[in-house]
């Protein structure tokens, strides 16, 4: 090595602020939300996904999951709901506030639940709407990535309408693919879809994540389907986070085990009627 090599660990930093390396990629802090001025849905919820991860959200129907995305994504305020407690920030700047376009030119796109496809549209107009203005070479290369995810798709020219409920998920997520997302937060992708093609899906959330390096928050009320492709999570009831940890802790707590991984028709109990639970949850 010359000692006149040109030291590339000393150059001087980009003008651009960056975030400190312990900085996740996105963060939730102490967020409040209410809707229509006054439903208090979010009630203190924090949560950090970092850079490159999968992390799931859990939580029972009603638990305020959605809420959680729609808040990061600026989409809340089509249903009247506002953040008015807390911050978001992502990749170290503030969003909460921003718009829902400048939230997706940030890199930050959410697979809405129930898929919201344009049912009278063809798949490939449907990934077109995903996608910016740039150069058409560009986008066509960007639908043929998507069709090497979701072959099928490539398949079908008729509208999007007439897909099967497996099929339209496979187009919400590759219309999603089409804004070229740093991080993408999807919403109950297993809903409605039968056994085999939950594992389809997840297959494919997991090579996102691992040859895009897609970082994916992932809400889902099959907590089994979650933390097998999920890194760490967190679950939430009554618009908070209740217990959080790694993908392997969460699925070997006895409470998680009982409550989200039971067997299926058993009523679900609530954490907060559960006497052990502080105690349980200590550990983590
Ligand atoms: N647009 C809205 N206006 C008023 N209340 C809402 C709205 N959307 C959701 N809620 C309420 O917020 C709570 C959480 O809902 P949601 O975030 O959809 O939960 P989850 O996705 O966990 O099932 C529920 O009690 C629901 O009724
Ligand atoms: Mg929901």
């Amino acid at each position: 090595m010359s000692a006149t090599a040109p030291d590339a660990a000393a150059a001087p930093p980009s003008g651009a602020p960056r975030p400190a390396a312990a900085e996740p990629l996105l963060a939730v802090n102490n967020i409040e939300v209410v809707y229509n001025d006054v439903i208090l849905v979010l009630r203190g919820l924090s949560l950090a996904v970092p850079q490159g991860e999968i992390v799931a959200l859990l939580g029972a129907n009603g638990a305020g999951k959605s809420t959680t995305l729609k808040a990061i994504s600026g989409l809340l305020r089509t249903e009247e709901g506002e953040v008015t407690r807390g911050d978001i920030r992502f990749a170290g700047e503030r969003i909460d506030g921003a718009e829902p376009h400048e939230i997706v030119r940030k890199g930050i796109f959410q697979v809405m639940e129930g898929r919201r496809i344009v049912a009278d549209m063809t798949p490939v107009e449907n990934l077109r709407l995903g996608a910016f203005t740039r150069s058409d070479a560009e986008v066509r290369r960007d639908i043929e990535m998507v069709f090497e995810y979701f072959p099928r798709l490539k398949e079908r020219t008729g509208l999007a309408g007439y897909l099967s409920g497996g099929e339209q998920q496979m187009l919400a997520i590759g219309r999603a693919l089409m804004a070229r997302p740093k991080l993408i937060l999807m919403d109950e992708p297993s809903m409605g879809l039968s056994p085999l093609l939950v594992k389809e899906v997840f297959g494919i959330i997991r090579r996102l994540n691992r040859e895009l390096g897609i970082t994916i928050l992932l809400v889902e009320q099959n907590a089994r389907m979650a933390l097998s492709v999920a890194g760490y999570g967190y679950v939430m009831e009554q618009g908070k986070v209740v217990l959080d940890g790694t993908a392997e802790q969460l699925a070997n707590n006895e409470d998680v085990k009982e409550f989200y991984l039971g067997g299926h028709g058993a009523e679900r109990k609530s954490f907060r009627n559960l006497k052990s639970y502080k105690r349980r949850k200590r550990w983590l």
